[in-house]
């Protein structure tokens, strides 16, 4: 199982990061910011504690800061100031080898955008984790096969990217995800494209990775609906600043201010986990 801590992270995107970082640790607001320096706060003193083997889930309004915290953890993006704790190691320290290690061996992504290889067939695609981890084919296939299954793609194993719907690329970013068999998986609005009987067949899966294999699942989701059903705790972020962290149960009845309160207004159907 794998613990992760965010440590006071900062990230500006712009030319001018010193002084719009200055005015982000003052206070400053994200618009003000914005007009002033031209630069985006993209996360303000973001400090979060995940713990391993469980789903833990990220909301906020578009443009709050989710892909930009997730893709912190893998180091897609490395912050302005603050530091990530990955299993007792700071991401930051790793050499170019080791992230490439790190990020075939400990942490897989589902990507927003899909991220799939255009050249490279569904079952390619699927097992390509294994495959650069030096799995042989013969043993990978079929790993790649029971998940392009799970997803409901069999069939279109040697079809290309471009040769599927947007929903059905997604699901072959969940099923590489999911085969590359990391103990992390960040998902980046992974369920968003799917209907929702195979969407509703997704979470379960989640709920059984995580049961069963004990596995930390980073997901980001708009839908409370599901963050409330998979959602062993809850962060939600606004304009890059963490504004509630919780269980679905303490989100739902004690919301931290009016924004919270305008997320949780639908009301929940079960809460497993409360
Ligand atoms: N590469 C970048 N360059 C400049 N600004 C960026 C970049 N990536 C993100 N931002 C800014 O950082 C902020 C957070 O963006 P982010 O993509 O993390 O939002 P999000 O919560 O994932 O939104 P969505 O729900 O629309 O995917 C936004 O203000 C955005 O403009
Ligand atoms: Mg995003």
């Amino acid at each position: 199982m794998t613990d992760i801590e965010i440590k006071n992270v900062f990230k500006i995107f712009g030319a001018n990061s010193k002084a719009a970082l200055a005015m982000a640790r003052e206070g400053v607001e994200k618009s003000e910011i914005l007009s002033r320096t031209g630069c985006s706060v993209g996360l303000n003193d973001i400090s979060l504690k995940i713990g391993g083997g469980r789903i833990f889930v990220i909301m906020g309004l578009s443009g709050s800061g989710k892909s930009t915290l997730v893709r912190h953890i893998n180091r897609l993006i490395e912050p302005t100031s603050g530091e990530i704790i990955f299993d007792g190691n700071n991401v930051l320290d790793l050499s170019a080898r080791d992230l490439r290690e790190f990020r075939t061996r400990r942490v897989s992504m589902v990507f927003q955008n899909f991220g799939l290889m255009p050249h490279r067939t569904v079952l390619q695609n699927v097992t390509y984790g294994q495959r650069v981890r030096g799995v042989s084919k013969a043993d990978a296939n079929p790993i790649g096969m029971k998940w392009i299954e799970m997803v409901g793609l069999s069939g279109y194993e040697n079809k290309f990217p471009h040769q599927l719907s947007g929903g059905m690329k997604q699901r072959v970013g969940l099923a590489r995800a999911l085969a590359a068999d990391t103990d992390v998986i960040l998902m980046d609005e992974a369920f968003s494209a799917l209907d929702p009987l195979i969407r509703s067949d997704m979470q379960d899966q989640l709920l059984q990775l995580e049961k069963n294999l004990s596995k930390t699942i980073i997901f980001i989701t708009h839908d409370l609906d599901e963050a409330l059903r998979i959602g062993a705790e809850i962060a939600i972020l606004k304009d890059g600043k963490l504004v509630q962290v919780g269980t679905p149960h303490e989100i739902l009845n004690n919301p931290a201010n009016d924004y919270v309160a305008r997320f949780v207004q639908r009301r929940a159907g079960v809460i497993p986990h409360a």
